[in-house]
């Protein structure tokens, strides 16, 4: 695809990007999450707001400040994402969903700390909403992003989230590849579009994927007129 010259290609195309993990309480004291650092995320939201986007990044707690250039919303749990990400989603254009939210919660809250027992712990578990499932149930005019984290057939799985989440492009990650994945500065991606064109991209800075990914999102709004 085309590089994107220069200007503000998304002048004032409002834009929703999610990133870092979300939190899953079990009592005051503990939670369930993942490695997910918010960099990937992040880093797409800057560059998107340099391409004159207005973004707002909805995002689970991260150790990294969210770039300045954007309007900064702060979650933990995926279903405080859920409904951030949903009551703007009429309004947005673009939806880029980088955030690893978590699968599971605990099935019950406690408000006490959970004292040590003597023997082992189990917890129950339920399922939380799928969010970007549920943004393409509800899909009208929206470009909707999603990424795919993966240990394996990364291909495969990626194709079918395409499908069954409803998405225009799926951003694919093998997270066990070195160099690629959580914590890390830079990443491996390789993107799929609905028709299923595919763009393996080497190894490179996170902020270079956003550059690549966001080019393609311009390419895939042209072709929309
Ligand atoms: N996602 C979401 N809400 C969830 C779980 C995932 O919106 N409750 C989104 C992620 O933000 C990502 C995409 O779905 O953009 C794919 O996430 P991933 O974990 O790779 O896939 P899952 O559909 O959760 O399936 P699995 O974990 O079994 O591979
Ligand atoms: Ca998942």
């Amino acid at each position: 695809f085309e590089k994107i010259e220069s200007g503000s290609p998304f002048h004032n195309v409002k834009m929703i990007v999610t990133a870092g993990p979300t939190r899953e309480k079990i009592d005051p004291v503990r939670f369930f999450s993942n490695h997910s650092t918010g960099k990937m995320g992040y880093a797409i939201a800057e560059e998107a707001a340099k391409l004159g986007a207005n973004v707002t990044l909805i995002t689970g707690p991260t150790a990294i400040a969210p770039p300045e250039t954007v309007t900064t919303v702060r979650i933990e749990t995926a279903q405080e994402m859920f409904d951030e990400v949903l009551k703007r989603y009429n309004d947005a254009e673009v939806v880029i969903k980088s955030a690893a939210v978590a699968d599971y919660r605990p099935a019950k809250q406690y408000t006490q700390k959970m004292k040590k027992q003597s023997t082992q712990l189990v917890i129950e578990m339920e399922r939380t909403n799928d969010i970007l499932k549920e943004l393409g149930r509800q899909k009208t005019h929206q470009l909707l992003v999603g990424f795919a984290a993966e240990t394996n057939n990364l291909e495969e799985y990626a194709k079918k989230k395409i499908e069954t989440k409803n998405l225009d492009l799926i951003v694919a990650n093998n997270i066990l590849s070195k160099g690629a994945g959580f914590g890390t500065d830079t990443n491996i991606v390789t993107m799929i579009d609905r028709e299923l064109n595919k763009t393996e991209l080497p190894l490179m800075s996170k902020i270079q994927v956003a550059k690549k990914l966001l080019d393609k999102v311009h390419l895939l709004l042209r072709e929309r007129g």
